[in-house]
């Protein structure tokens, strides 16, 4: 490559094209589950549910990756989680007690149990 000449204008616009690729690859790329995770997360912390609960870690409650592999498949699951995100209840992963959420709207409920179902681990 010696006998290319190096000027600025090219350095400066293969350096645009690697920009404008990192963000075209992001894009495509982290579509719609990084977005749903930040929806997520937003309603995990306004809902309180971040005190028991991480999307990828064991807290005191199950880590929403495991929900999400446990209920792959089950076309169930959305009613089922949402009515369990407000009432709460125990025995499915251990002897731990999750209390009621009876704040959390029936709308709340059912978007993030579709959300933590649409988890990819
Ligand atoms: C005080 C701690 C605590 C809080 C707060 C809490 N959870 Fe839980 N959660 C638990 C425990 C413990 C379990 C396991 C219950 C069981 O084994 O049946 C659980 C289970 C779950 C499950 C799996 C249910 C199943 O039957 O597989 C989901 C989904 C869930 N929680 C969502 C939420 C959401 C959403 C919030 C916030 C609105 C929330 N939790 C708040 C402790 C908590």
């Amino acid at each position: 490559m010696n006998h290319l000449p190096s000027f600025p204008i090219t350095r400066r616009v293969s350096w645009t094209t690697v920009v404008l690729l990192a963000g075209v690859t992001a894009v495509v790329w982290s579509p719609k589950a990084s977005a749903d995770t930040a929806q997520l997360q937003t309603l995990m912390q306004r809902n309180n549910c971040s005190a028991c609960h991480l999307i990828d870690k064991r807290k005191y409650g199950p880590n929403f990756n495991e929900v999400a592999v446990r209920y792959a498949g089950n076309a169930g699951a959305v009613a089922m989680l949402a009515t369990k995100i407000r009432a709460g209840g125990s025995g499915v992963w251990g002897e731990d007690m999750m209390p009621p959420q009876a704040n959390v709207s029936e709308a709340d409920a059912r978007t993030i149990a579709e959300l933590i179902l649409a988890l990819k681990p």
